[in-house]
């Protein structure tokens, strides 16, 4: 497996590259805006794919790199259900997969420093953002953080893990780089506690100053940088309500681009295909599956996702591939079911 840990001076936040191997798919946790640089030729030079983008949670100290990763990258945006982020390709929930080829990270809500804490448990490893710090927690005193739920994310979920487990937190202020799960149980001094409310106590009394950063980067990290109208042209968006009214022509072929998981979970649009967001460049190729419908049906594909995003990305890679004249459906299945279109299952 590729790991690479890369250090932020400014905010000391850890940023993860993961990937199997060398010339496959890669996922980044937690980027910096500043660092994305850096990020993408460590990328280009281990010939790795950027697949997908995730933050633990909306951070308050630095702003992400997730927009503009996926503005050069077109990778997919990951954050859990319950981020404040406008404009994310895919939210998990608890207990599901964010996958790149031969990496599973599962996904753990780890609520307490702020409302939208998720943590992601690989075989040997989890990586916890503010949840758990190596010789520390994250404050719970902004951002709906909660001291009780900090409590129960700790003691009912973290520190349930396998002793062993590599602990890989989202920021370090002492130069520690990773730890355990049964070290912190054992030294860390924030969980030498008895109850939830000795733990409380300690957090409501940490009187700590706000984050230098935090009014510029919470907001900025809830709109993720640019627009993704920038991969869109004028005529290639289909509102939901539009498409309602065209598809009882039956003329129009719709390609669900989410991965497996997101349909089971939330369904589909009746008739349509899937090809995952991940196969799109490929399928595009002469001889793939999409090069096949577009010359088939030319101007009647729509593509659409979760959002609208990785629907917007794809139209700007199929017309890179030279291909014009498909559409997406703005804003996606979540679009889709508050317009009340139909939704099945199998
Ligand atoms: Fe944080």
């Amino acid at each position: 497996m590729i790991f690479q840990q890369l250090f932020d001076t400014k905010s000391s936040t850890y940023t993860y590259v993961i990937a199997s191997e060398v010339g496959r798919e890669a996922l980044i946790i937690d980027p910096v805006f500043e660092l994305v640089e850096t990020y993408v030729s460590l990328l280009d030079r281990l010939e790795l794919r950027l697949v997908k983008a995730l933050d633990t949670h909306i951070h308050a100290d630095h702003i992400t790199g997730l927009g503009a990763l996926r503005d050069i990258t077109k990778c997919i945006t990951v954050m859990g259900e319950r981020s404040g982020a406008e404009v994310v390709s895919m939210r998990v929930k608890e207990d599901e997969i964010v996958d790149i080829d031969g990496i599973g990270l599962r996904t753990m809500y780890t609520p307490g420093h702020t409302d939208d804490s998720y943590s992601y448990v690989m075989e040997d490893r989890v990586f916890t953002g503010d949840a758990l710090l190596i010789g520390g927690t994250g404050r719970t005193d902004f951002q709906n953080g909660d001291p009780y739920s900090s409590y129960d994310s700790l003691f009912n979920k973290l520190l349930r893990l396998p002793p062993e487990m590599l602990l890989f937190p989202a920021h370090d202020y002492k130069g520690d780089t990773v730890s355990t799960i049964g070290y912190e149980l054992q030294n860390n001094p924030r969980l030498q506690v008895e109850n939830a409310e000795q733990y409380a106590d300690i957090m409501n009394n940490l009187n700590l100053a706000d984050p230098k950063m935090m009014d510029i980067a919470v907001p900025a990290n809830k709109s993720l940088g640019k627009s993704i109208d920038q991969f869109v042209r004028p005529g290639e968006s289909l509102s939901a309500e539009e498409l309602c009214r065209q598809c009882s022509s039956g003329e129009l072929v719709m390609i669900d681009l989410r991965e497996k998981q997101e349909r089971l979970r939330d369904g589909w649009i009746p008739r349509s295909l899937h090809i995952p967001y991940a196969d799109i460049e490929d399928q595009a190729k002469s001889g793939g599956i999409l090069d096949q419908i577009i010359s088939d049906h030319p101007n009647c594909v729509i593509l659409y996702c979760a959002y609208g995003e990785r629907s917007a990305m794809a139209l700007d890679t199929v017309r890179e591939a030279g291909y014009d004249g498909l559409r997406h459906l703005a804003g996606g299945m979540a679009a889709w079911s508050k317009s009340g279109g139909e939704i099945v299952f199998d």
